[in-house]
């Protein structure tokens, strides 16, 4: 058994610096509490860092939506269309098509990727022939977004990699649509506009009536949640509504822009912000999700290696190039069962350091185990916030993404932490909502069409 202390003690230094106490992660959960109050209230929400949304969603589904939708899903790995036919609660059926984003769309002028979209929907639905149909359509757009109805939303500002020119503080519906009419080849109605938090959420609730919040750790990371209308201060008439709840989209990644989380951020966290494409934007995403994860492990990585510290006398390109060490490598190397390293060696040998050293393997694993326990840590600190928010007792949380669902441990590392910080005052469980953004943006479809 490797005891990182006494076998690699440089690297279980640097790795102490991740690690975040039980009171620390109380003293988070107590900071974002506020941040979300304040996201929340009419005169603290313009200079809030946490903006919490209003999706204009104020109802859950019931299980009886039923109908042919299309779907369009933005912002994860893939662009995705989709055509959902909720059938009946356990017969849905799925056509769906991705897309690769090419680096120019995704940094290229809005005009462009927009045009890109209407395209692939185009050609989906000559493909489905459905392309006369004038079907109701839900899109996903998984960016802060300020809605202004269900089908209208203002565009803050990007993230996960993408800037395109020409799209923030425009209504993403409207240029969606322009890019569609322009074509003339297609009828479609853009009836929502929603958050691939809020189309997990739904899709969770579809089948579990106990689900009060979405949660996605992916690409990037967020969650929304079931609050009281009469909190929504955001919402015109938020007294008087005869609904009584909406789903807030929490835009939670945005959390620590202010400087609120300085106090368990390391060096590290600074220079992959640094390097991003929106420095000292998403600060919380930035240490919890799976654009970054990867980044993190290789900054440690070639700080010890260039100490002579780690992989000794090997180097090379791969290794030493920004972004090039993938979030997928740490639950692959995570996966290799206990006291073996074979995924590790593999990856390696890929990025240009071809090693046996159990030694050296071990110290990448506990390497990658910090990384993705301090995400983990921090997401639960995140659902315990909610979960006392909404003076929870008992509690369904949707969750996709890819980190959530390929990492091995990442399940039960939430589940450790939260149970240890709620102690047992709350009974939650955490379920995988596979396709919200597809299936929810249905649901949602259907719900307001
Ligand atoms: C976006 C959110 C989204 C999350 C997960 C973040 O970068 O701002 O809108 O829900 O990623 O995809």
């Amino acid at each position: 058994m490797m005891q990182p202390e006494q076998h690699f003690p440089e690297a279980f230094q640097i790795c102490q610096k991740f690690n975040i106490s039980d009171e620390n992660m109380n003293e988070i959960v107590h900071r974002l509490t506020k941040e979300i109050n304040m996201g929340l209230a009419r005169d603290t929400h313009p200079r809030a860092v946490v903006k919490c949304f209003i999706t204009y969603v104020q109802d859950l589904p019931t299980g009886k939506e039923r109908g042919k939708y299309l779907a369009l899903d933005l912002g994860g790995t893939n662009f995705r269309v989709l055509l959902v036919s909720l059938n009946s609660e356990t017969d849905i059926d799925i056509v769906s098509k991705a897309f690769v984003i090419s680096k120019e769309l995704m940094v290229g002028p809005g005009k462009n990727l927009f045009a890109f979209i209407a395209e692939c929907l185009a050609m989906f639905c000559k493909e489905q022939k459905i392309e006369k149909d004038n079907l109701p359509l839900g899109f996903t757009f998984s960016f802060p977004l300020k809605q202004i109805g269900i089908n209208k939303g203002i565009m803050i500002t990007w993230t996960k990699g993408f800037n395109c020119d020409g799209v923030v503080g425009k209504n993403v519906v409207e240029l969606l649509q322009d890019a569609i009419n322009h074509r003339g080849d297609l009828k479609v109605r853009i009836v929502a506009i929603l958050n691939d938090t809020t189309g997990t959420l739904m899709t969770c609730a579809f089948t579990n009536r106990n689900c009060r919040i979405g949660l996605i750790v992916g690409t990037g990371t967020n969650a929304c949640y079931v609050e009281k209308t009469i909190n929504t201060e955001m919402l015109d008439g938020y007294q008087t509504s005869n609904k009584p709840n909406m789903i807030v989209n929490c835009e939670m990644g945005a959390f620590g822009d202010n400087g609120v989380l300085d106090f368990v951020r390391t060096s590290y966290d600074k220079v992959v912000d640094k390097q991003s494409i929106n420095p000292k934007r998403q600060t919380f995403e930035k240490c919890i999700s799976g654009m970054y994860l990867g980044e993190l492990v290789r900054q440690v990585v070639v700080e010890l290696m260039q100490k002579g510290l780690l992989f000794k006398g090997l180097s090379s390109d791969a290794i030493n190039e920004k972004w090039r060490f993938e979030t997928r490598f740490i639950s692959e190397i995570e996966s290799d069962p206990p006291g073996t390293y074979r995924n590790a060696s593999m990856i390696m040998d890929q990025m240009g350091i071809r090693t046996n050293n159990e030694l050296d393997l071990a110290c990448l694993r506990y390497i990658c185990q910090t990384i993705s326990t301090r995400s983990a840590k921090l997401t639960s600190c995140a659902l315990v916030c909610l979960i006392n928010k909404m003076n929870a007792k008992d509690c369904s949380v949707g969750i996709d993404g890819g980190v959530y669902r390929f990492h091995p441990h990442f399940h039960n590392l939430l589940m450790e932490n939260m149970n240890r910080m709620l102690k047992g005052s709350v009974k939650f469980e955490l379920v995988v909502s596979e396709d919200g953004s597809g299936r929810g943006a249905a649901l949602i479809a259907a719900v307001c069409a």
